[in-house]
């Protein structure tokens, strides 16, 4: 039976202190809102509402992220939207998270990126106030982006210099991109000279050569997927050895495609070869994962001890771009788990 928002296992799953590195404000919009907001602009459905959240693998997905993020129009729908993804993170017994936003996506907002970070900022700061979760901002390039483009992002954030971003970040369709290492190495050498953290979605939609452009070319403190690495064994060494984390995503990835079955999933196997590896939802709402239910999900299909877990979410905390007292604080919480 899978595990479901009643069982006592996922209570106590919930009550795992830990925190989220690979999660996409582009993905954590309510269908009904998107209905809502839609009806409202007069802008047509891309289909049916009962298949609304019915993806045919991830360049669909992607298209589907800009009609919704074109909906979010006002600084108030993305205050809120951020505000959300807070509330969300509490309930789920995080303590502490690092939130992508892809600028491309945000068609109401092109022009205007200072303005576009201080919206989603104001949601953010507003949830802290309230005693929910702090975030830092991964700001992300698209893969399909020119290397101008790419260029254009950094200066902005290096001018900006706004203390909620954190992070230079990549994502989007490496299958349908190409490879793309080379065309963003300088963009990602500048971000990391300016001081920003670089985390690079790679080894989902590519194959392990991602993987290791992601190291090689853009100097990523952190994968976003990786999970393609499981096919090269000595990229697993080189992962293990350089202690690069990787942030997973399971339902994403039997989502979207990449596997066909949590058992046929290498989390477990890339964990056993000793690979930093942590547990996240990438796209919460639009794909319907939970944190808590990702970390059921796995402990479930791979017989997980509480030391595991333990691990895995101490990973999660070492992994992500939070300051060293969040970070003390969470280890602390750990401790007594
Ligand atoms: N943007 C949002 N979710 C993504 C994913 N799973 N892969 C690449 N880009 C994304
Ligand atoms: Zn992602």
């Amino acid at each position: 039976m899978l595990p479901n928002a009643r069982t006592p296992h996922i209570d106590r799953l919930r009550s795992l202190p830990k925190a989220e590195v690979h999660a996409h404000l582009e993905g954590c919009f309510e269908p009904s809102v998107l209905e809502q907001w839609a009806a409202q602009a007069r802008v047509p459905m891309p289909r049916p509402r009962e298949r609304l959240l019915q993806f045919e693998g991830l360049a669909d997905f992607l298209h589907f992220l800009d009609w919704a993020c074109g909906l979010a129009s006002t600084r108030e729908r993305l205050a809120e939207l951020s505000y959300g993804f807070c509330k969300r993170l509490s309930d789920s017994g995080a303590g502490y998270a690092d939130v992508i936003v892809n600028p491309t996506h945000w068609t109401a907002w092109h022009g205007r990126l200072p303005d576009m970070i201080d919206a989603i900022d104001a949601g953010f700061a507003a949830a802290e106030q309230d005693g929910l979760p702090s975030v830092g901002l991964c700001v992300s390039l698209l893969r399909t982006q020119s290397s101008d483009a790419a260029a254009e992002l950094v200066d902005s954030l290096v001018a900006l210099r706004h203390p909620r971003v954190v992070a230079l970040s990549i994502d989007g369709n490496e299958a349908a991109a190409g490879r793309t290492g080379p065309r963003f190495a300088d963009a990602f050498r500048r971000a990391g000279a300016a001081g920003l953290r670089r985390t690079v979605h790679a080894g989902e939609s590519s194959g392990p050569e991602g993987v290791r452009d992601a190291i090689e070319l853009l100097g990523a403190d952190r994968i976003d997927h990786g999970v393609r690495a499981i096919e090269d064994s000595a990229l697993v060494a080189l992962l293990v050895d350089r202690q690069i984390p990787l942030g997973i995503c399971p339902t994403s990835n039997l989502t979207l495609g990449v596997y066909a079955s949590i058992e046929d999933h290498p989390i477990d196997r890339l964990r056993r070869a000793g690979v930093v590896v942590s547990i996240n939802t990438d796209d919460p709402v639009l794909l319907g994962a939970s944190l808590e239910g990702e970390y059921a999900l796995c402990s479930q299909a791979f017989g997980w001890s509480d030391d595991d877990l333990r691990a895995l979410a101490r990973n999660s905390i070492d992994a992500s771009f939070a300051n060293a007292g969040v970070k003390a604080e969470l280890i602390q919480a750990l401790s007594r788990w």
